[in-house]
């Protein structure tokens, strides 16, 4: 995270949505989308192009996807349309839908990039068509207009701190494994960044690795191999980055026998299952819902030549853009102890989806019904 977005990041953290961090350097690129007459003029009928990165991580198609449309069409009157396409996992892929969105005269895009600095040109691309681009969730380098994700590095101070008290006084009796996310997303630094500066002089991190593409089959082969060069006995807790990795690790660590607490991210289905049978101690509840509106509200606006100001109150730079219009939303961790104050609350799950009949047992033991 750069000064400037910690700088939200703590603004936000604060309560302070309202500071205008405006005043925090000299605009080289200005964000905020330039109005054309054309947009200016344009109503509920727009098109909105949605490129979502990957499909092995549940959030993507079963939340993110389904909330901006169903969003888009709260604020257009039913009249706009959204055009869909995913990446899975593919950099050049995503390149190509953006293409293929222009050529589709698309009025705004909104796009969680698979690799932030690829998708550059892409992001260029589509500004220079009169197309005003929404990141969302990652950063993504080049022109765009606006940004909505969560406090990232907050997510992974709150996976390490959660690791530390789940090991208690055990936290240096052997190692740990640590889990990051993929090095083409920004995120991914991020929440490494948080969890080290929570987790380091506390914890021994007997291996740490990168995982390519975010994949569960990587985090699975990476966690075995933690394993072996460690030994079983000597690993204490894994840190995950997501809970889809978890997934895998939990499987590698399961078949070696050892049992201990795995952090994870996504509040996912799954994810949950695990933490109510105990295989996973935590994950990091991120509301879909305001983040999937907030990139609603930015993308409308934009392709109606609307101002932002009421809607995006803080402004982050990224490496290319200075200034953009950000949304930035707050994370709750996510243990067995408050999963009714979470996502049964929020609607994301009801406790029947939580509580199929292998869980039916432990769901009781925690008053989930
Ligand atoms: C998102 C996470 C997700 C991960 C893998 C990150 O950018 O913020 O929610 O688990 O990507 O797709």
């Amino acid at each position: 995270m750069n000064t400037r977005m910690r700088r939200a990041a703590f603004a936000v953290a604060a309560g302070a949505m309202a500071v205008s961090l405006a005043a925090c350097g000299s605009a080289k690129e200005s964000g905020g989308g330039s109005k054309t007459t054309d947009s200016a003029k344009k109503g509920d009928a727009i098109k909105v192009g949605l490129l979502l990165p990957e499909n092995q991580t549940a959030r993507y198609e079963k939340f993110d996807r389904p909330l901006i449309e169903k969003k888009v069409k709260e604020l257009t009157n039913g009249k706009a349309q959204v055009v869909y396409a995913n990446a899975k996992q593919d950099a050049s892929t995503q390149n190509q839908q953006v293409d293929t969105m222009i050529t589709n005269k698309v009025d705004v895009l909104i796009v969680d990039a698979v690799d932030t600095a690829a998708i550059k040109s892409s992001v260029q691309k589509a500004k220079d068509a009169g197309i005003p681009v929404v990141a969302y969730d990652r950063l993504a380098q080049g022109p765009i207009s606006a940004y909505t994700s969560f406090d990232n590095e907050t997510v992974g101070k709150t996976q390490g701190e959660a690791l530390l008290k789940a090991l208690g006084s055990k936290a240096k009796s052997g190692k740990i494994v640590m889990m990051n996310g993929s090095i083409t997303d920004p995120n991914a630094a991020q929440f490494k960044k948080g969890a080290h500066e929570v987790l380091d002089g506390k914890v021994n991190v007997g291996k740490e690795y990168d995982t390519k593409d975010w994949k569960p089959e990587n985090a699975n082969s990476n966690m075995q191999a933690a394993i072996s060069a460690l030994g079983k006995k000597n690993i204490v807790g894994v840190y995950s980055a997501n809970d889809g990795m978890a997934g895998g690790i939990i499987t590698a660590l399961k078949a070696a026998g050892i049992s201990v607490p795995v952090t994870g991210q996504d509040a996912e289905l799954a994810g949950v299952q695990r933490i109510v049978s105990g295989d996973q101690y935590m994950s990091v509840y991120k509301p879909y819902a305001p983040e999937a509106d907030a990139a609603a509200e930015m993308a409308v606006a934009l392709a109606q030549g609307k101002s932002l100001d009421s809607i995006a109150k803080d402004k982050v730079d990224s490496p290319t853009t200075k200034q953009v219009p950000t949304v930035i939303l707050p994370v709750t961790s996510l243990t067995k102890d408050n999963i009714k104050d979470t996502v049964v609350k929020d609607g994301v799950y009801t406790v029947a989806d939580i509580c199929t009949s292998q869980y039916k047992a432990a769901c009781a033991k925690l008053g989930l019904k």
